[in-house]
Order: structure tokens, then C-alpha cells, then sequence
């Protein structure tokens, strides 16, 4: 039996020609901004690696490393997403881009650290992902308090994360205080909030070491 595939579409992100299709997320114009914040965090930070955790089709973590020639890792747990990032990568002439098809927690290996974390996890409550009928289950479907997969990230981003480095976590417009709380609560991650913006959609979170030597 043949599978059945929606016809993909392209949009325009940042100065990125981006394809997408019906199976995964479409990609928001506002979540821009999250490609700047790192892009602009990126120039003052050591060599390194660049992490883009949750990242469906690629497009926020290209334009973020656009200018450099950073190595970017990708990962996702969709199978759709990571073709369409691989495609997109090459799209976007990035040849220092890999792609990673898995978990979030399983897809780094232990003694990876990287210098900049981008994270886009699902982050809508359960109880209203009906909310969203065009967006798919998988990409937006945070469990019960929509905090699931953000506490996963943070967890990542805690282990994986170098001394001097940065993380951009994208949360819902209302989660910026939980994230605070958990970095608070979970101090053995070594991470603080640094600044944390509120968009109309969302909002984004600066994080850092707790001391930059402390950790990692
Ligand atoms: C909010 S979407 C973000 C996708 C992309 N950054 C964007 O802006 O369109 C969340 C993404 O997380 C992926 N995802 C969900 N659970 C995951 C997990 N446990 N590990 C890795 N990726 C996961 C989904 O497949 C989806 O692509």
C-alpha cells in the first residue's frame, strides 16, 4: 500500500525559503523573533556547536545560524519533520547542518555540550489542543499543565548546555514563571533565567549557566 502525502507549500522566514506540509507545523511568522534572540546571543559566544531542540522543519534554527558558520544539530521525533529540515537545510545552502530523527532526551549523546540551545517545544495544555485544528497533535500537545515537554527541554538543555553558553526556549504566553520556578526548584540543572520576552503568541526565555563554571 502506498503511503498518502499532502502536497508540501513554502513560505518565506526571515530571508529563508521554508517547505512545510499538512503533517507538521506551519511556521509562524512571530517565532522570528526567537531566531534574532539567538542569532544576536550566537556573536558573543565562544566556539561551538548550536543545539535546536524540538526543531520540526529547521526554519528557526537556520535563520539563527545564517550568519555564521556554526554546526547546527537538529532534532525532532517526526519523521516528516526531519525530511523536511534536511530538505530545508539544503535549501537554505547550509551544509554544516545534521540532522537528528528522535526523542529529545535520547537523541544527545552524554558528553555533548553545546554552546547554544534553541527550543521550540510543544506547549498547549491537553485540554485545549482542540483549540488548534490545524496544527498536529504531536508538535503542540503538551500534557496536562502544557509543561511536559518544556520540563524535557530543560532538562536537556541543563545537561547539554557548555559553560558560557545560551539557551532560547520558546514557551506559551503565560509559562515564563513556571520556567522560572523549575530552574529555581531543580538548581543540581546549573541554569537561570536570564530575561524572558512576551510576545502576542508566546514568549521566549534567555537561560544561562548558574556560574559559568559551575556546570557543564
Ligand atoms: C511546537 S512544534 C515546533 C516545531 C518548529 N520549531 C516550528 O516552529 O514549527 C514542536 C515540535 O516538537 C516535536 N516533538 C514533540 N515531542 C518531541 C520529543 N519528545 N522529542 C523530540 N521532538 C519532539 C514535534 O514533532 C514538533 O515538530
Amino acid at each position: 500500500m502506498t503511503e498518502k502525502r499532502t502536497q508540501s507549500r513554502r513560505t518565506v522566514f526571515g530571508h529563508l525559503e521554508i517547505e512545510y506540509d499538512d503533517d507538521v507545523l506551519e511556521p509562524r511568522p512571530w517565532t522570528e523573533h526567537q531566531s534574532r534572540w539567538a542569532a544576536a546571543l550566537l556573536g558573543g559566544l565562544p566556539a561551538g556547536d548550536v543545539l535546536e531542540l524540538c526543531a520540526g522543519v529547521g526554519h528557526i534554527g537556520l535563520l539563527a545560524v545564517s550568519g555564521s558558520s556554526r554546526h547546527l544539530v537538529q532534532v525532532d521525533a517526526g519523521a516528516r519533520q526531519c525530511e523536511l529540515a534536511e530538505i530545508n537545510a539544503a535549501r537554505a545552502g547550509n551544509r554544516s547542518v545534521e540532522v537528528r530523527h528522535g526523542d529529545l532526551e535520547a537523541a544527545i549523546e552524554p558528553d555533548e555540550k553545546f554552546v547554544l540551545v534553541i527550543a521550540d517545544p510543544p506547549w498547549v495544555v491537553s485540554a485545549r489542543t482542540d483549540d488548534h485544528p490545524d496544527d498536529p497533535l504531536s508538535a503542540i500537545d503538551g500534557g496536562r499543565d502544557g509543561l511536559d515537554l518544556v520540563r524535557s527541554c530543560l532538562d536537556v538543555i541543563g545537561r547539554h548546555l557548555a559553560p558560557a553558553g545560551a539557551a532560547v526556549l520558546q514557551v506559551g504566553p503565560e509559562q515564563s514563571e513556571p520556567v522560572a520556578r523549575y530552574v529555581t526548584d531543580w538548581p543540581h540543572l546549573g541554569l537561570r533565567v536570564v530575561e524572558s520576552r512576551s510576545y502576542e503568541d508566546g514568549a521566549l526565555v534567555h537561560l544561562a549557566r548558574l556560574t559559568q563554571d559551575a556546570t557543564g
